[in-house]
Protein backbone atom coordinates (compact mmCIF):
# COMPACT_ATOMS: atom_id res chain seq x y z
CA UNK A 1 0.00 0.00 0.00
CA UNK A 2 1.05 3.38 -1.20
CA UNK A 3 1.75 5.92 2.11
CA UNK A 4 2.26 9.29 2.35
CA UNK A 5 3.91 11.60 5.67
CA UNK A 6 1.68 14.44 6.51
CA UNK A 7 3.86 16.89 8.62
CA UNK A 8 2.72 19.73 10.70
CA UNK A 9 6.35 22.05 10.97
CA UNK A 10 6.66 24.75 13.53
CA UNK A 11 7.83 22.28 16.33
CA UNK A 12 11.52 22.54 17.85
CA UNK A 13 12.57 18.94 17.74
CA UNK A 14 14.08 17.91 21.12
CA UNK A 15 15.41 15.03 22.84
CA UNK A 16 17.42 11.82 22.08
CA UNK A 17 17.33 9.42 19.40
CA UNK A 18 19.67 6.09 18.70
CA UNK A 19 21.04 6.14 15.47
CA UNK A 20 20.40 2.28 13.60
CA UNK A 21 23.22 0.53 11.97
CA UNK A 22 24.64 1.99 9.08
CA UNK A 23 22.53 0.46 5.84
CA UNK A 24 25.67 0.87 3.35
CA UNK A 25 27.58 -0.64 5.61
CA UNK A 26 25.53 -3.67 5.80
CA UNK A 27 24.42 -4.34 2.49
CA UNK A 28 28.26 -4.56 1.58
CA UNK A 29 28.73 -6.79 4.53
CA UNK A 30 25.70 -8.75 3.96
CA UNK A 31 27.53 -9.30 0.24
CA UNK A 32 30.83 -10.24 1.74
CA UNK A 33 29.29 -13.45 3.60
CA UNK A 34 29.20 -15.26 0.57
CA UNK A 35 33.17 -15.18 0.95
CA UNK A 36 32.63 -18.38 3.44
CA UNK A 37 30.87 -21.37 3.42
CA UNK A 38 30.38 -20.42 7.52
CA UNK A 39 27.63 -18.99 9.13
CA UNK A 40 28.19 -15.33 9.11
CA UNK A 41 26.31 -13.41 11.52
CA UNK A 42 26.15 -9.50 12.05
CA UNK A 43 24.36 -7.47 14.27
CA UNK A 44 22.69 -4.16 14.62
CA UNK A 45 21.28 -4.62 10.86
CA UNK A 46 18.85 -1.92 10.30
CA UNK A 47 15.33 -2.94 8.96
CA UNK A 48 15.05 -1.70 5.63
CA UNK A 49 13.61 -2.28 2.22
CA UNK A 50 17.38 -2.30 1.08
CA UNK A 51 18.07 -5.21 3.66
CA UNK A 52 15.27 -7.64 3.34
CA UNK A 53 15.82 -6.94 -0.70
CA UNK A 54 19.79 -7.93 -0.58
CA UNK A 55 18.64 -11.07 1.83
CA UNK A 56 16.16 -12.43 -0.99
CA UNK A 57 19.22 -11.91 -3.57
CA UNK A 58 21.51 -14.12 -1.34
CA UNK A 59 18.73 -16.81 -1.17
CA UNK A 60 18.42 -16.44 -5.00
CA UNK A 61 22.20 -17.02 -5.26
CA UNK A 62 21.90 -20.40 -2.77
CA UNK A 63 22.38 -19.13 0.27
CA UNK A 64 20.54 -19.07 3.58
CA UNK A 65 19.26 -15.49 5.21
CA UNK A 66 17.69 -15.34 8.58
CA UNK A 67 16.73 -12.76 10.63
CA UNK A 68 16.10 -15.15 13.94
CA UNK A 69 15.79 -11.64 16.04
CA UNK A 70 15.32 -7.88 15.31
CA UNK A 71 18.58 -6.60 14.03
CA UNK A 72 20.22 -10.04 13.62
CA UNK A 73 21.29 -11.81 10.44
CA UNK A 74 22.59 -15.51 10.24
CA UNK A 75 23.87 -15.83 6.15
CA UNK A 76 24.94 -19.48 5.39
CA UNK A 77 26.37 -19.62 1.52
CA UNK A 78 27.02 -23.51 2.03
CA UNK A 79 26.59 -23.45 -2.08
CA UNK A 80 26.83 -19.98 -4.04
CA UNK A 81 25.98 -19.38 -7.76
CA UNK A 82 27.97 -17.22 -9.81
CA UNK A 83 24.86 -15.63 -11.80
CA UNK A 84 22.53 -12.59 -10.68
CA UNK A 85 19.34 -11.82 -12.68
CA UNK A 86 18.26 -8.46 -13.70
CA UNK A 87 15.12 -8.31 -12.67
CA UNK A 88 16.88 -8.69 -8.78
CA UNK A 89 20.07 -6.50 -9.87
CA UNK A 90 18.00 -3.93 -11.46
CA UNK A 91 15.95 -2.97 -8.27
CA UNK A 92 18.54 -1.93 -5.81
CA UNK A 93 21.87 -0.55 -7.02
CA UNK A 94 23.97 -1.22 -4.45
CA UNK A 95 23.38 -5.09 -5.42
CA UNK A 96 26.65 -4.12 -7.48
CA UNK A 97 28.67 -5.23 -4.57
CA UNK A 98 27.75 -9.02 -5.00
CA UNK A 99 30.45 -8.68 -7.83
CA UNK A 100 33.49 -8.64 -5.76
CA UNK A 101 32.09 -11.07 -3.58
CA UNK A 102 31.32 -14.08 -6.36
CA UNK A 103 34.68 -13.31 -7.94
CA UNK A 104 36.43 -13.94 -4.51
CA UNK A 105 34.40 -17.54 -3.41
CA UNK A 106 33.84 -18.91 -7.27
CA UNK A 107 36.89 -17.29 -9.78
CA UNK A 108 33.77 -15.75 -11.87
CA UNK A 109 30.92 -14.08 -11.79
CA UNK A 110 28.21 -12.98 -14.12
CA UNK A 111 26.06 -9.92 -13.48
CA UNK A 112 23.96 -7.60 -15.76
CA UNK A 113 24.73 -4.05 -14.97
CA UNK A 114 22.89 -2.12 -13.11
CA UNK A 115 21.55 1.34 -14.72
CA UNK A 116 21.68 4.77 -13.70
CA UNK A 117 19.17 6.18 -11.08
CA UNK A 118 17.59 9.46 -10.54
CA UNK A 119 20.92 10.70 -8.77
CA UNK A 120 22.68 10.60 -11.67
CA UNK A 121 24.56 8.09 -14.16
CA UNK A 122 25.94 5.47 -11.97
CA UNK A 123 28.96 3.81 -14.32
CA UNK A 124 30.90 0.28 -12.92
CA UNK A 125 34.04 1.07 -15.05
CA UNK A 126 36.58 1.54 -12.42
CA UNK A 127 35.04 -1.62 -10.66
CA UNK A 128 35.91 -3.79 -14.19
CA UNK A 129 38.98 -2.05 -14.22
CA UNK A 130 39.86 -2.75 -11.09
CA UNK A 131 39.07 -6.64 -11.69
CA UNK A 132 41.29 -6.31 -15.13
CA UNK A 133 44.06 -5.60 -12.67
CA UNK A 134 44.03 -8.35 -10.98
CA UNK A 135 44.11 -10.51 -13.67
CA UNK A 136 40.47 -11.55 -14.43
CA UNK A 137 38.91 -11.31 -17.63
CA UNK A 138 35.87 -8.80 -18.01
CA UNK A 139 33.66 -9.40 -20.92
CA UNK A 140 30.56 -7.15 -21.11
CA UNK A 141 27.73 -8.93 -23.59
CA UNK A 142 24.29 -7.96 -23.86
CA UNK A 143 24.05 -5.58 -21.07
CA UNK A 144 25.83 -8.13 -18.74
CA UNK A 145 29.45 -8.44 -17.12
CA UNK A 146 31.40 -11.81 -16.63
CA UNK A 147 34.13 -11.69 -14.74
CA UNK A 148 36.56 -14.60 -15.10
CA UNK A 149 38.96 -15.08 -12.29
CA UNK A 150 40.98 -18.12 -13.20
CA UNK A 151 44.39 -16.08 -13.95
CA UNK A 152 43.82 -13.69 -10.97
CA UNK A 153 46.56 -13.23 -8.52
CA UNK A 154 47.75 -9.95 -6.93
CA UNK A 155 48.40 -6.66 -8.08
CA UNK A 156 48.48 -2.87 -7.82
CA UNK A 157 44.59 -1.55 -8.65
CA UNK A 158 43.97 2.02 -8.93
CA UNK A 159 40.39 2.94 -7.81
CA UNK A 160 40.71 6.47 -8.51
CA UNK A 161 38.18 8.14 -11.02
CA UNK A 162 36.70 11.62 -12.26
CA UNK A 163 34.52 11.48 -9.32
CA UNK A 164 37.65 10.71 -6.79
CA UNK A 165 37.40 6.95 -5.43
CA UNK A 166 34.64 4.60 -5.59
CA UNK A 167 33.19 3.51 -2.50
CA UNK A 168 31.54 0.38 -3.43
CA UNK A 169 34.47 -0.43 -6.32
CA UNK A 170 36.89 -0.61 -3.06
CA UNK A 171 34.89 -3.00 -1.89
CA UNK A 172 34.80 -5.41 -4.68
CA UNK A 173 37.93 -5.21 -4.83
CA UNK A 174 39.00 -6.31 -1.09
CA UNK A 175 36.40 -9.26 -1.23
CA UNK A 176 37.60 -10.13 -4.58
CA UNK A 177 41.48 -9.89 -3.29
CA UNK A 178 40.93 -11.34 -0.28
CA UNK A 179 40.51 -14.81 -1.74
CA UNK A 180 43.00 -14.16 -4.89
CA UNK A 181 46.63 -15.86 -4.02
CA UNK A 182 49.25 -13.16 -3.97
CA UNK A 183 49.41 -9.48 -2.64
CA UNK A 184 47.00 -6.58 -3.93
CA UNK A 185 47.49 -2.76 -3.18
CA UNK A 186 44.16 -0.90 -3.25
CA UNK A 187 45.40 2.54 -4.18
CA UNK A 188 43.45 5.46 -4.20
CA UNK A 189 41.08 3.73 -1.81
CA UNK A 190 37.48 4.85 -0.81
CA UNK A 191 38.56 5.74 3.30
CA UNK A 192 34.59 5.48 3.72
CA UNK A 193 33.90 3.89 7.91
CA UNK A 194 31.65 1.94 5.87
CA UNK A 195 34.76 -0.05 3.85
CA UNK A 196 36.93 0.09 6.98
CA UNK A 197 34.35 -2.00 8.45
CA UNK A 198 33.69 -4.06 5.57
CA UNK A 199 37.52 -4.57 6.54
CA UNK A 200 36.90 -5.44 9.70
CA UNK A 201 34.28 -7.98 9.00
CA UNK A 202 37.01 -9.88 6.88
CA UNK A 203 39.51 -10.09 9.29
CA UNK A 204 37.39 -11.66 11.77
CA UNK A 205 36.93 -14.22 8.71
CA UNK A 206 40.56 -14.82 8.57
CA UNK A 207 41.45 -12.32 5.97
CA UNK A 208 44.92 -10.32 5.27
CA UNK A 209 43.71 -6.88 4.97
CA UNK A 210 45.44 -3.34 6.41
CA UNK A 211 45.55 0.07 5.89
CA UNK A 212 41.56 0.81 5.45
CA UNK A 213 40.83 3.88 6.53
CA UNK A 214 43.53 5.41 4.40
CA UNK A 215 43.95 5.64 0.97
CA UNK A 216 45.56 2.34 0.30
CA UNK A 217 44.48 -1.04 1.39
CA UNK A 218 46.85 -3.92 1.05
CA UNK A 219 45.50 -7.33 1.06
CA UNK A 220 47.27 -10.70 1.24
CA UNK A 221 45.22 -13.32 -0.57
CA UNK A 222 44.12 -16.79 1.63
CA UNK A 223 42.73 -19.93 0.49
CA UNK A 224 39.77 -19.61 2.36
CA UNK A 225 37.82 -17.95 4.98
CA UNK A 226 35.63 -18.75 7.61
CA UNK A 227 32.69 -17.60 9.72
CA UNK A 228 32.37 -14.34 12.09
CA UNK A 229 30.34 -12.44 14.56
CA UNK A 230 30.38 -8.97 13.92
CA UNK A 231 28.18 -5.72 14.97
CA UNK A 232 27.41 -2.81 11.97
CA UNK A 233 28.67 0.33 12.87
CA UNK A 234 26.09 3.08 13.30
CA UNK A 235 24.65 5.24 10.36
CA UNK A 236 26.28 8.11 9.93
CA UNK A 237 24.17 9.59 7.50
CA UNK A 238 21.01 8.70 9.62
CA UNK A 239 22.67 10.36 12.68
CA UNK A 240 23.12 13.55 10.76
CA UNK A 241 19.98 13.76 9.46
CA UNK A 242 18.23 13.51 12.74
CA UNK A 243 21.15 16.33 13.81
CA UNK A 244 19.77 18.39 10.86
CA UNK A 245 16.29 17.90 11.92
CA UNK A 246 17.42 19.50 15.21
CA UNK A 247 19.31 22.29 13.74
CA UNK A 248 16.20 22.59 11.28
CA UNK A 249 13.50 23.63 14.20
CA UNK A 250 16.46 25.09 16.25
CA UNK A 251 15.30 22.42 18.65
CA UNK A 252 18.15 20.31 20.85
CA UNK A 253 18.52 16.98 19.12
CA UNK A 254 21.09 14.15 21.29
CA UNK A 255 21.71 10.85 18.65
CA UNK A 256 22.92 8.19 20.82
CA UNK A 257 25.14 5.46 19.21
CA UNK A 258 26.64 8.20 16.53
CA UNK A 259 30.08 8.69 15.92
CA UNK A 260 31.77 12.44 15.55
CA UNK A 261 34.74 10.89 13.80
CA UNK A 262 33.06 9.57 11.34
CA UNK A 263 30.97 13.06 11.01
CA UNK A 264 33.87 15.92 10.97
CA UNK A 265 32.93 17.44 8.20
CA UNK A 266 29.16 18.18 8.22
CA UNK A 267 29.69 18.81 11.89
CA UNK A 268 31.75 21.22 11.45
CA UNK A 269 29.60 23.01 8.52
CA UNK A 270 26.76 23.18 11.14
CA UNK A 271 28.67 24.53 13.63
CA UNK A 272 30.59 27.20 11.01
CA UNK A 273 26.97 27.98 10.89
CA UNK A 274 26.42 28.85 14.06
CA UNK A 275 24.70 25.89 15.43
CA UNK A 276 25.93 24.24 18.98
CA UNK A 277 27.39 21.03 18.71
CA UNK A 278 28.59 18.72 21.41
CA UNK A 279 29.90 15.01 21.63
CA UNK A 280 31.34 12.33 23.19
CA UNK A 281 32.05 8.78 23.07
CA UNK A 282 28.79 7.32 21.49
CA UNK A 283 26.86 10.51 21.18
CA UNK A 284 26.45 13.82 19.25
CA UNK A 285 23.97 17.10 19.79
CA UNK A 286 23.28 20.04 18.10
CA UNK A 287 21.55 22.82 19.81
CA UNK A 288 20.14 26.05 18.10
CA UNK A 289 19.11 27.24 14.89
CA UNK A 290 21.68 27.98 11.94
CA UNK A 291 22.67 31.39 12.53
CA UNK A 292 24.32 32.41 9.55
CA UNK A 293 25.00 30.73 6.16
CA UNK A 294 27.82 28.07 5.18
CA UNK A 295 28.98 27.06 1.62
CA UNK A 296 29.38 23.35 1.16
CA UNK A 297 31.37 21.23 -1.31
CA UNK A 298 30.57 17.60 -1.81
CA UNK A 299 33.52 14.81 -1.77
CA UNK A 300 34.38 11.27 -1.20
CA UNK A 301 35.20 10.75 2.63
CA UNK A 302 36.74 12.64 5.09
CA UNK A 303 34.93 15.27 2.84
CA UNK A 304 31.65 16.61 2.84
CA UNK A 305 28.98 13.67 2.19
CA UNK A 306 26.92 13.56 -0.96
CA UNK A 307 24.24 11.65 1.09
CA UNK A 308 24.21 14.64 3.66
CA UNK A 309 23.62 17.03 0.84
CA UNK A 310 19.98 17.47 0.44
CA UNK A 311 19.59 17.51 4.03
CA UNK A 312 21.97 20.55 4.55
CA UNK A 313 20.45 22.37 1.71
CA UNK A 314 17.40 22.35 3.58
CA UNK A 315 19.15 23.80 6.68
CA UNK A 316 20.66 26.16 4.61
CA UNK A 317 17.13 27.49 3.92
CA UNK A 318 16.84 29.01 7.56
CA UNK A 319 20.25 30.54 7.49
CA UNK A 320 20.07 34.10 6.71
CA UNK A 321 22.51 35.13 3.19
CA UNK A 322 23.47 33.34 -0.16
CA UNK A 323 25.17 30.58 -0.10
CA UNK A 324 26.32 27.39 -2.33
CA UNK A 325 26.29 23.61 -2.60
CA UNK A 326 28.71 22.12 -5.11
CA UNK A 327 28.19 18.80 -5.58
CA UNK A 328 31.25 17.05 -6.57
CA UNK A 329 30.00 13.39 -6.39
CA UNK A 330 26.91 13.41 -8.30
CA UNK A 331 26.48 16.45 -10.16
CA UNK A 332 23.33 15.62 -10.96
CA UNK A 333 21.60 15.09 -7.18
CA UNK A 334 19.44 17.64 -7.28
CA UNK A 335 16.32 16.53 -7.35
CA UNK A 336 15.09 18.03 -4.03
CA UNK A 337 15.76 21.83 -5.70
CA UNK A 338 12.34 21.62 -7.36
CA UNK A 339 10.60 20.72 -4.61
CA UNK A 340 11.93 22.93 -1.92
CA UNK A 341 11.15 25.23 -4.02
CA UNK A 342 7.65 24.33 -4.56
CA UNK A 343 7.46 25.57 0.07
CA UNK A 344 8.74 28.73 -0.96
CA UNK A 345 12.61 28.09 -0.96
CA UNK A 346 14.76 30.47 -2.93
CA UNK A 347 17.18 28.62 -4.34
CA UNK A 348 19.16 28.88 -7.90
CA UNK A 349 20.11 25.98 -9.85
CA UNK A 350 23.45 26.10 -12.41
CA UNK A 351 25.24 22.59 -13.15
CA UNK A 352 26.49 21.40 -10.19
CA UNK A 353 26.43 24.37 -7.90
CA UNK A 354 23.09 25.87 -6.15
CA UNK A 355 22.88 28.86 -4.81
CA UNK A 356 20.58 28.85 -1.89
CA UNK A 357 18.98 32.48 -0.76
CA UNK A 358 18.72 31.36 3.29
CA UNK A 359 16.61 33.07 5.95
CA UNK A 360 12.97 33.19 4.12
CA UNK A 361 9.79 31.40 5.68
CA UNK A 362 9.07 28.08 4.25
CA UNK A 363 5.39 26.97 3.84
CA UNK A 364 3.83 23.78 3.99
CA UNK A 365 3.42 22.04 0.45
CA UNK A 366 2.59 18.97 -1.35
CA UNK A 367 5.72 17.49 -2.73
CA UNK A 368 6.83 14.31 -4.02
CA UNK A 369 9.97 12.00 -3.11
CA UNK A 370 12.04 11.62 -5.86
CA UNK A 371 15.15 9.29 -4.11
CA UNK A 372 15.82 8.56 -0.23
CA UNK A 373 18.04 11.12 0.84
CA UNK A 374 15.56 13.68 -0.99
CA UNK A 375 12.52 12.12 1.06
CA UNK A 376 14.38 13.26 3.62
CA UNK A 377 15.08 16.63 3.25
CA UNK A 378 11.99 17.53 2.23
CA UNK A 379 10.23 15.80 5.94
CA UNK A 380 12.96 18.26 7.64
CA UNK A 381 11.99 21.14 5.32
CA UNK A 382 8.26 20.28 6.09
CA UNK A 383 9.10 20.36 10.17
CA UNK A 384 10.10 23.72 9.76
CA UNK A 385 7.53 25.11 7.25
CA UNK A 386 4.36 26.80 8.61
CA UNK A 387 1.21 24.58 8.22
CA UNK A 388 1.56 21.12 6.28
CA UNK A 389 3.29 19.20 4.39
CA UNK A 390 2.56 16.07 2.73
CA UNK A 391 5.01 13.85 1.00
CA UNK A 392 4.44 11.36 -1.61
CA UNK A 393 6.29 8.48 -2.53
CA UNK A 394 7.37 7.96 0.83
CA UNK A 395 8.81 3.89 -0.16
CA UNK A 396 12.05 5.83 -1.09
CA UNK A 397 12.50 6.60 2.77
CA UNK A 398 11.91 3.38 3.44
CA UNK A 399 15.59 2.13 1.97
CA UNK A 400 17.47 3.96 4.02
CA UNK A 401 15.61 5.19 7.28
CA UNK A 402 14.60 2.69 9.88
CA UNK A 403 11.00 4.14 11.43
CA UNK A 404 12.00 7.27 10.52
CA UNK A 405 8.44 8.64 10.96
CA UNK A 406 8.41 7.16 15.04
CA UNK A 407 12.12 8.40 15.85
CA UNK A 408 10.66 11.82 14.55
CA UNK A 409 7.45 11.60 16.64
CA UNK A 410 10.08 10.53 19.94
CA UNK A 411 11.56 14.28 19.19
CA UNK A 412 7.97 15.85 19.20
CA UNK A 413 7.31 15.93 15.36
CA UNK A 414 3.79 16.45 14.39
CA UNK A 415 4.47 13.82 11.54
CA UNK A 416 2.22 10.74 10.48
CA UNK A 417 2.02 8.44 7.65
CA UNK A 418 -1.33 7.65 6.04
CA UNK A 419 -2.60 5.55 3.26
CA UNK A 420 -2.20 7.88 0.20
CA UNK A 421 -5.86 7.58 -0.20
CA UNK A 422 -6.29 9.60 2.40
CA UNK A 423 -4.53 12.36 1.49
CA UNK A 424 -6.86 14.84 0.05
CA UNK A 425 -6.80 14.44 -4.13
CA UNK A 426 -6.63 17.71 -4.52
CA UNK A 427 -3.25 17.81 -3.68
CA UNK A 428 -2.43 14.31 -5.29
CA UNK A 429 0.16 14.70 -7.97
CA UNK A 430 -0.69 11.26 -8.52
CA UNK A 431 -2.90 8.04 -7.50
N1 LIG B 1 31.92 6.26 -10.43
C1 LIG B 1 32.52 6.10 -11.67
N2 LIG B 1 32.85 4.83 -12.06
C2 LIG B 1 32.65 3.74 -11.27
C3 LIG B 1 32.04 3.93 -10.00
C4 LIG B 1 31.70 5.22 -9.61
O1 LIG B 1 32.74 7.06 -12.40
O2 LIG B 1 32.98 2.63 -11.69
C5 LIG B 1 31.55 7.62 -10.01
C6 LIG B 1 30.06 7.72 -9.71
O3 LIG B 1 29.32 7.98 -10.88
C7 LIG B 1 30.01 8.85 -8.72
C8 LIG B 1 31.30 8.66 -7.93
O4 LIG B 1 32.16 7.88 -8.76
O5 LIG B 1 30.06 10.07 -9.40
C9 LIG B 1 31.16 7.99 -6.57
O6 LIG B 1 30.40 6.80 -6.70
P1 LIG B 1 30.64 5.56 -5.76
O7 LIG B 1 31.02 4.38 -6.59
O8 LIG B 1 31.55 5.92 -4.63
O9 LIG B 1 29.17 5.29 -5.18
P2 LIG B 1 28.62 3.88 -4.75
O10 LIG B 1 29.70 3.12 -4.12
O11 LIG B 1 27.87 3.26 -5.85
C10 LIG B 1 27.95 4.52 -2.30
C11 LIG B 1 26.69 4.64 -1.49
C12 LIG B 1 25.89 5.86 -1.96
C13 LIG B 1 26.76 7.09 -1.81
C14 LIG B 1 28.07 6.91 -2.59
C15 LIG B 1 29.04 8.06 -2.42
C16 LIG B 1 26.18 2.35 -0.90
C17 LIG B 1 25.25 1.21 -1.01
N3 LIG B 1 25.89 3.42 -1.64
O12 LIG B 1 27.55 4.32 -3.64
O13 LIG B 1 24.78 5.95 -1.07
O14 LIG B 1 26.08 8.23 -2.28
O15 LIG B 1 28.73 5.71 -2.15
O16 LIG B 1 29.35 8.25 -1.08
O17 LIG B 1 27.14 2.31 -0.16
C18 LIG B 1 22.65 6.63 -0.35
O18 LIG B 1 22.83 5.97 0.68
O19 LIG B 1 21.71 7.47 -0.46
C19 LIG B 1 23.57 6.46 -1.48
C20 LIG B 1 23.25 6.80 -2.73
Amino acid sequence: MLEVARILGGVPLKGEVRAAGAKNAALPLMAASLLSAETVTLRGVPDLSDVRFMAEILRHLGASAESPEPGVWRIRAAQVSHRTPYELVRKMRASVCLLGALVGRLGRAEMAVPGGCVIGPRPIDLHLRGLESLGCRVTLEAGAVSVDATAARGGEVDMGGPMGSTVLGTANLVMAAALTRGSTRVLNAAREPEVSDLCDLLRKMGARVSGDGTATIEVEGVPSLGGADHAIIADRIEAGTYLAAGAITGGDVTVRGAEAAHLGAFLGRLEAAGVEIFHGPGFVRARGLPRRGVDVVTEPHPGFPTDLQAQFMAVQLMAPGVTTVTEKVYPHRFMHVAELQRMGADIRLDGAVATVHGGRPLSGAPVMASDLRASAALILAGLAATGETWVQRLYHLDRGYEKFKERLRGLGADVVRLPQSEMPSSLRAED
